[in-house]
């Protein structure tokens, strides 16, 4: 049901400090996080190999784990190298120990074979704290629904019209009434529209009754790495672009990052930063960003895990599409050929 082969976000870089022991659910599996005396982390399964305490409740020591049950101590491979009150340590005294990185704002754990893993898969042009060119704010949200139909949400931004109707969307119809474009990029796609003659967020800080050409472009990521640009320019930059990618200098951009985890079948974790160009912003700028991507994603919240109720209530039958779903679909088809190539692999 799940990729394993993938990067999958643990959590913020912050998260796991440099005592801190950490507990995180990513597609079922338990996972305990901390960090060496050198600051690199460790992501070892959340279940001692003795009598299945979770490591989690342990406690670090220089680069090991110590379980707090009763005193078996891990290396950072996972392997048990102490075992109070007796010298031989069984062979099979071990804990799974998973790949981890730090890359924008996210710690990162691949959650497949080892062997796999690479760090080349992690998503490009991301933004965290070394971009110092970006002032950002984040946060975090629990859901309790699958992840797919996160990803989908987002893959389909004409609900903006809708979900977001008094928020984000602003009234406008165009989210709903126009189509982007959609192409292939590697595991995922490039979702790129204009928005012609349309009120700005409030959060870029222009009169209330300003209008621009909003260019809006994304990276839509497996397992679930959206990443976003938009960018606001003089009435008549669309057309004069061919409604195409703009090169015309923009007056604003803004920018939002977000992965979707899920945590098991119908539980997904949402993180997301939000932030401006340091050139455009002012103080309060962020912060405003920040509150009105909160406040339209409770919204998106209270419609998704609705929606999955009904799911759940329901017979199956098929979903009727429409040609706003092209990169639901899309996407969709992606997560399914990498999820049976895995299959076939192994
Ligand atoms: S359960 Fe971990 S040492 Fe006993
Ligand atoms: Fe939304």
């Amino acid at each position: 049901m799940f990729l394993r082969n993938c990067w999958y976000v643990a959590g913020w870089l912050e998260d796991v400090a440099s005592d801190a022991v950490v507990a995180r659910t990513i597609i079922g599996d338990n996972i305990v996080l901390y960090r060496k005396s050198d600051g690199a982390l460790v992501a070892l399964q959340d279940r001692c190999c003795h009598r299945h305490a979770p490591l989690s409740l342990g406690r670090r020591e220089g680069d090991d784990l110590r379980c707090m049950y009763h005193g078996l101590k891990f290396n950072p491979s996972g392997q048990c190298i102490e075992v109070p009150g007796q010298d031989r340590i069984p062979p099979k005294a071990c804990v799974r120990s998973y790949p981890v990185a730090q890359a924008g704002a996210w710690i990162w754990v691949w959650m497949g074979d080892p062997a796999r893993a690479s760090e080349d898969l992690i998503p490009r042009g991301l933004i965290g704290p070394a971009q110092t060119d970006w002032i950002y704010g984040q946060d975090a949200m629990a859901y309790e629904a699958f992840y797919e139909l996160i990803n989908d949400n987002l893959l389909d931004l004409s609900h903006l019209s809708y979900v977001h109707e008094k928020t984000l969307g602003r009234q406008s119809l165009q989210w709903g009434e126009t189509r982007p474009a959609v192409t292939p990029i590697e595991r995922g796609l490039r979702v790129e529209r204009w928005l012609v003659d349309d009120r700005p967020p409030r959060h870029i800080g222009a009169p209330d009754d300003a209008r621009f050409d909003r260019w809006t472009a994304y990276d839509y990521l497996a397992p679930g790495i959206f990443l976003l640009t938009s960018e606001y320019h003089a009435l008549g930059t669309a057309k004069a672009s061919g409604m195409a990618k703009p090169s015309a200098r923009p007056r604003h951009v803004n920018m939002t990052q977000q992965a979707v985890v899920p945590v098991t079948a119908r539980r997904s974790i949402y993180y997301f930063t939000a932030g401006h160009r340091a050139q455009d912003t002012y103080d309060g700028r962020v912060p405003l960003q920040v509150a009105a991507v909160v406040n339209a994603f409770q919204e998106d919240r209270t419609m998704i895990e609705a929606q999955q109720r009904v799911i759940d209530a329901s017979v199956p039958s098929p979903m009727v599409l429409t040609s706003a779903d092209a990169a639901v679909s899309r996407f969709r088809r992606i997560m399914q050929a990498l999820i049976e190539e895995e299959a076939h692999a192994a």
